[in-house]
């Protein structure tokens, strides 16, 4: 299957970055988007360093990407390391162009259960990141925001200019991100771009733990024939985002030019999809592959902290970055589908 910068209105952008060789440091890369990223920048001819502390990613994220990427013309040297660690994140940005900051401690109930650490990576961490760019003047600092910024705003679709409260500790460290970008930019001129992600998704997306994300949950759930719980009443919705569609996102803002201001995008397909209807798709999805899921779901109570329903307007991205989306939810689902198959067949 074509990769998505293979696709014909992707060429350019392709072409741009391989254009160029550059220097990348991609934080969170034994993570579920950081190894995509770190994936297509490998093929795409560049040369990345990766930083992770392992604290929810895996090495055998970083081994798959290492296999796929085999033969590929760039070059991946990996760092273990904490963004906490300041001195760490310094000897990280060493000669580096680009950076893709993914690092975070995700989950709304993890910051809620502690939202120390949350705020100790999330907040204390990204400031790190935040100045030691700065300081080294890399070229452009990408960072992954976060669309539970939108807290208690009630409008559909989501525009980047009007947010409401943030509702979980999580939420918050996200906004924090966001005003820091904004001040570094007015006191230092520092530019910045953040992506506020909807929900993505896809392969190496960790269906394991107790904070684990829905849809590599479910699946994983479906496969094994075990339960699957649903918070709320199912008409709770997201913008379910293919992690292509990130990583695209991710690679043509850190391409863009960089006048000195924090930039803010919301990263999505722009279709809304409520939990029942997820459950039904991943169910038919599945049965493409002789796996069939005969259960009905169960329902619980809403879960604390979280948005009733969410949808991005994906304009701005458009208009600003070029950004088109190249995956819907179910081009993304059946994508990811052989990934899950096997990661479940095999743990
Ligand atoms: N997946 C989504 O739907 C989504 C939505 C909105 C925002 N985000 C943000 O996108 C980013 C990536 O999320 P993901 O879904 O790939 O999650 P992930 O947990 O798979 O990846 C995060 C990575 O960061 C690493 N990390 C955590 N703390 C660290 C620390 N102190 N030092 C160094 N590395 C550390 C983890 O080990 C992990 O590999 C995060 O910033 C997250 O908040 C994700």
């Amino acid at each position: 299957m074509a990769t998505w910068f293979e696709r014909e209105d992707q060429s350019s952008l392709a072409e741009a970055v391989r254009a160029t060789r550059r220097r990348w440091l991609v934080t969170g890369a034994a993570g579920f988007i950081g190894s995509n990223l770190v994936e297509s920048l490998l093929q795409l001819g560049q040369d990345v360093v990766g930083f992770d502390n392992f604290a929810t990613g895996h090495q055998r994220n970083l081994d798959m990407v290492a296999d796929i990427a085999a033969g590929a013309p760039g070059t991946l040297s990996f760092i273990e390391g904490d963004i906490r660690d300041r001195e760490a994140v310094a000897a990280a940005l060493d000669g580096v162009d680009l950076v893709l900051h993914q690092a975070a401690l995700g989950s709304v109930p993890r910051s809620i259960a502690d939202p120390r650490t949350s705020h100790d990576v999330n907040v204390s961490g990204f400031l790190n990141m935040l100045d030691e760019a700065r300081l080294r003047g890399v070229t452009n600092f990408v960072y992954a925001a976060s669309s539970s910024t939108y807290g208690d705003e009630p409008n559909l679709p989501k525009v980047e200019e009007r947010i409401g409260n943030p509702l979980s500790p999580y939420a918050g460290t996200k906004l924090f991100n966001e005003i820091y970008a904004d001040i570094w930019s007015r006191n230092y001129g520092f530019g910045s771009t953040g992506l506020r992600y909807f929900n993505v998704f896809g392969p190496r997306q960790d269906p394991d733990g107790a904070y684990a994300a829905v849809i590599p949950k479910w699946i994983d759930r479906m496969i094994s024939g075990d339960e699957v719980v649903i918070n709320g009443d199912g008409e709770t919705s997201r913008d379910f985002c293919f992690v292509d569609n990130a990583v695209q996102a991710n690679i043509r803002a850190a391409l863009s030019e960089n006048d000195g201001s924090a930039k803010v995008f919301n990263v999505a397909v722009g279709q809304r999809t409520s939990l029942n209807e997820l459950f039904t798709r991943i169910r038919t999805e599945l049965a493409d592959y002789q796996v069939h899921y005969d259960r009905e779901p169960t329902y619980a109570d809403f879960r604390q902290g979280d948005v009733r329903h969410s949808l991005a307007a994906i304009d701005k991205a458009r208009d600003a970055l070029g950004y088109a989306p190249t995956h819907t939810v179910g081009q993304g689902l059946g994508e990811a589908m052989p990934y899950y198959l096997d990661f479940s067949r095999n743990r």
